[in-house]
């Protein structure tokens, strides 16, 4: 059994992550006792992370400010492990599991900033040392039924359907790039079937 373990959930915007990561929550806590987890996110609230919440919220267009982005996530990366998932995997207690389960990760990042235009490979560079997750899902379904999902949302600047494209077929490319525990999930479906999926694979790896 492990100790600790780390779960990233992502995928483009209206993919269902944040659904996901709540039902993985709640299925988690209520499954046994001995699991504490820390439910986070990216970008964070922290100083770098605000910043790029502030940037994604006032800039319009999707190419804009990639390089500034890049740093800044990687910056609000790093402070997110030392501050955050890596203490709280660390100090499991005697009959503890500790289980981190975080709303994006460096797939969003790569995915994101390829489709801004930077390198592939230059991304990949920059985020290889960070902690990797035992296992990341990537939900994936077409761009025009994800935008669908978030009409009520306010939308930000990667939300336009052409650039979401391109950040769909990065996020597909993926699991040929690296050597990440990556599994990608049909979204296409209803949440409950989503979330069957994703069980069964967290459900494997507990047991390990
Ligand atoms: N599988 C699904 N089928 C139908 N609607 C969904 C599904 N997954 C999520 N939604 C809905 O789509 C919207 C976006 O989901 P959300 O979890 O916020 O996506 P993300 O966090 O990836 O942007 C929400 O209103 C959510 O309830
Ligand atoms: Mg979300």
């Amino acid at each position: 059994m492990k100790k600790g373990m780390f779960i990233v959930v992502d995928g483009i915007d209206g993919s269902g992550k944040s659904e996901i990561v709540k039902m993985l929550h709640n299925y988690l806590f209520s499954k046994h006792k001995k699991y504490r987890i820390l439910t986070t996110r990216e970008p964070t609230h922290g100083k770098y992370g605000s910043r790029i919440r502030t940037m994604l919220r006032e800039e319009k267009a999707p190419e804009s400010s990639s390089k500034k982005l890049l740093d800044l996530f990687i910056k609000d990366r790093q402070e997110h492990l030392k501050t955050a998932i890596s203490p709280f995997l660390k100090n499991s207690g005697e009959n503890e599991v500790n289980i981190v389960i975080c709303d994006r990760y460096y797939y969003s990042t790569i995915a994101f900033q390829s489709a801004q235009g930077l390198n592939t490979k230059e991304l990949i560079s920059k985020n290889i040392s960070l902690r990797k997750p035992d296992i990341a899902f990537i939900l994936d379904l077409e761009p025009s039924a994800a935008l669908e999902r978030i009409t009520h949302r306010k939308k930000e600047k990667f939300e336009q359907l052409e650039f979401m494209k391109k950040i769909r077929s990065n996020f597909l490319k993926l699991p040929g790039l690296l050597k990440d525990n990556i599994k990608i999930i049909d979204s296409n479906r209803s949440l409950n079937e989503v979330f069957e999926s994703i069980k069964k694979e967290v459900d494997k790896i507990l047991v390990d």
